[in-house]
């Protein structure tokens, strides 16, 4: 049977991807940010799993807002790096699992989550930054990869606890997925960062740290957590904390807490980064 085995999440930022693609990674700048990603990325050595679950948001990469599903799945056989406006990031394709994608989808829409499916997409830095911070700059991508877009660009966007909900209906979907595969969840974005505005730079280090307290050990408090307040005290692209919560609710109630990581600055972005082991490997 397929189980869930583990989930990180990290902050996507996109100049983090131009510096490893820039090879800036050591520059005083950097340095202190990708020393705290030197965890992960020795423990994913030990712990490459067959498959990703990547919870993520397109920034209107791939999905314009011609199209707004609140909850898409990458269907196609593989992803390539979207061009965001400087050229395609130099990274690997990313090759979905289509059987436990299908699997997934069929099981999410009798769970009552009607998802879209995406036939044909890009993955833009949302996707392939974490990528790149735990997996380096390989030939290729040491596992498949199913790319989830959560809507975070217009509301009205999923609630924390809509998200909270379909990692668990994701739970239970890998569970009943009949081959042995070892399955990953990841979440992406976050934290506190407002881009635009006159509150553009807000950063809520003291938010961010209950979360990340809460997240480990008492998730409940987390899931009633409006979008207002997620806006308000986290700024307007914090919001996508919402996919760390589908990643935790994914994992179920039992983890094991492998890494904690926070920085402020990294570009305009409270940098975090968790390791997440589950307990039960059912
Ligand atoms: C930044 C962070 C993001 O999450 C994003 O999508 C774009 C930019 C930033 O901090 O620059
Ligand atoms: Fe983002």
């Amino acid at each position: 049977m397929a189980r869930i085995t583990a989930g990180i999440a990290t902050s996507h930022v996109p100049a983090i991807g131009a510096a490893i693609d820039l090879g800036k990674t050591q520059d005083p700048y950097w340095k202190p940010v990708f020393d705290g990603y030197e965890y992960v990325k020795e423990w994913a050595k030990d712990n490459t799993p067959d498959v990703v679950i990547l919870f993520y948001n397109d920034h209107a990469s791939a999905l314009m807002l011609d199209i707004v599903p609140t909850f898409a799945m990458g269907f196609a056989d593989s992803f390539q790096s979207a061009d965001e406006g400087w050229g395609r990031r130099p990274v690997p394709v990313v090759h979905n699992h289509v059987d436990l994608a299908a699997h997934i989808a069929e099981q999410l829409v009798i769970d009552e989550f009607d998802i879209t499916l995406i036939n044909d997409m890009d993955v833009d830095h949302g996707c392939t930054v974490p990528l790149s911070l735990v997996f380096g700059q390989p030939e290729e991508w040491p596992c498949k990869v199913i790319p989830f877009a959560v809507n975070v660009s217009q509301f009205p966007t999923p609630s924390g606890e809509r998200c909270w909900k379909l990692g668990e209906a994701i739970r239970n979907a890998v569970k009943t997925f009949p081959e042995d595969l070892n399955v990953q969840v990841w979440g992406t974005g976050g934290m506190s960062h407002q881009l635009h505005g006159s509150r553009a730079g807000l950063i809520n280090e003291e938010w961010d740290q209950r979360f990340l307290d809460l997240l480990a050990n008492d998730p409940d408090e987390l899931i009633p957590i409006t979008r207002l307040e997620y806006l308000r005290e986290t700024g307007t692209e914090g919001i996508e904390l919402i996919m760390w919560l589908a990643m935790r609710g994914a994992l179920g109630y039992g983890v094991e807490e492998k890494h904690r990581f926070y920085r402020v600055p990294a570009s305009n972005t409270a940098v975090g980064n968790v390791v997440y082991e589950a307990k039960s490997k059912e």
